[in-house]
């Protein structure tokens, strides 16, 4: 099979060595020393933060050790830095001002971090499986997130794995919907639905008897909407994602719930062809810039996603017909997005708000004031907006 991801080489033992670089968050080091147990953590944190890549060849847990012990050197407060608000354009309010740099520094801060750690790196045999003493045997959550084995050696972090198997564990065991009396199991990489606000929002807002006809649900993710849609009445429904991921993902969710039939799951940018009376998307709701494809479903540079699904609804839309936009506030609260722009939004697109619905979000973030966005995520609101065209 031809390998179209970089390789990552190294020296060791005087010979010269290359495999598959994996990671799909992380740049790949240019420079590799060999690391084992005898390594202390000081100078491990030394080698990482001059952008040393590490390729542990001792003991497993000791790696994961090193790991918390690179995470708590990382996390030390830096003296005497606080968030600068006086160069921050087009902000007149002080306290978006704040909130704003504060999540700039938070999501600079996250990225650093998630770049330093993700320099102690892992070598996977052919067939995924890790030569390392203690090591668990996680080829089958490595091959749900990379596919079948393919004969060569790869490269990735400690990291990576950890999220490998932490993606397999929540496939395994999915997410309980109470509206659907049944669970969604979300793939590696694809939008997990543990927000239950914007589901309950959907399966109660009121459905007319034209929309239980034909429905679109944009951006399906785990297919989680369509399921709710099909459980409420809606006779057919087109379910579209950009990613490959969320595709495969949405039709073994929806097979397995019985809805194979009912759910058409198709790869599009957007809108499926046609016309639906009801449309429905759920968009990544943070305008800033994603650091992995694994984080398109949360962010949405420049709200582009958001903006081209209200500009195209329209003429999706079989007249009467209405779109439910569902969006968190977060975006606002912390001066990335304003109100006015996203009511300007609606207006340029010719549609109107009949409706809105809204909901708190009960997950744990939102109540702990130890969330370096604490502020904002208290106040989060997540909205269904019922729009039709004017
Ligand atoms: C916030 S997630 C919502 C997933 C699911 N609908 C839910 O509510 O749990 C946003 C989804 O939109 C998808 N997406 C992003 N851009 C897209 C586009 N241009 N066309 C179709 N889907 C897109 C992402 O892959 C992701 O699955």
């Amino acid at each position: 099979m031809q390998i179209h991801s970089p390789l990552i080489k190294w020296e060791e033992t005087g010979q010269s060595y290359e495999a598959v670089w994996r990671s799909p968050t992380q740049a790949m080091p240019t420079n590799i020393v060999v690391a084992d147990d005898t390594l202390s953590a000081d100078k491990a944190y030394k080698l990482i933060k001059s952008g040393t890549g590490l390729l542990w060849r001792g003991d497993f847990h000791n790696a994961r050790q090193l790991v918390l012990a690179l995470a708590r050197r990382l996390d030390r407060k830096p003296r005497g830095r606080t968030p600068k608000t006086g160069n921050i354009p087009h902000v007149q309010n002080n306290t978006v001002a704040l909130t704003r740099a504060a999540f700039s520094q938070h999501r600079a801060t996250q990225e650093r971090r998630a770049v330093m750690l993700g320099r102690v790196l892992l070598q996977f045999e052919a067939d995924h499986s890790l030569k390392l003493r203690r090591a668990p045997d996680a080829r089958v959550a490595i091959t749900q997130a990379w596919g079948a084995p393919d004969g060569n050696l790869s490269v990735a972090s400690i990291k990576d794995l950890q999220g490998m198997i932490g993606a397999h564990e929540w496939q395994k065991k999915g997410v309980i919907i109470p509206f659907l009396g049944a669970s969604i199991h979300p793939h590696y990489g694809v939008y997990s639905p543990l927000r239950g606000e914007y589901i309950a929002l959907i399966a109660a807002a009121a459905l007319s008897p034209e929309a239980t006809t034909l429905a679109f649900d944009i951006g399906t993710g785990t297919g989680v909407i369509a399921a709710v849609l099909a459980k409420r009445g809606v006779q057919k429904i087109v379910a579209t994602d950009i990613e490959p991921r969320a595709i495969k993902c949405a039709q073994d969710n929806l097979t397995r719930l019985g809805f194979g039939q009912q759910i058409d799951v198709v790869t599009a940018n957007l809108f499926p062809p046609g016309r639906a009376a009801l449309i429905v998307c759920n968009p990544p709701w943070l305008p800033t810039p994603a650091n992995a494809t694994i984080e398109r479903a949360v962010y949405d540079p420049d709200s582009a996603m958001l903006r081209a699904f209200l500009s195209g609804l329209s003429s999706h839309l079989t007249p009467g017909g209405e779109g439910w936009l569902v969006l968190s506030d977060l975006a606002e609260h912390l001066g990335l997005r304003s109100r006015e722009e996203l009511m300007a939004w609606v207006a340029e697109s010719g549609l109107r708000v009949l409706d809105r619905h809204d909901a708190h979000p009960t997950h744990p973030k939102s109540a702990d004031p130890g969330d370096p966005l604490f502020v904002a995520r208290s106040k989060e609101v997540t909205s269904l907006w019922r729009l039709s065209p004017v």
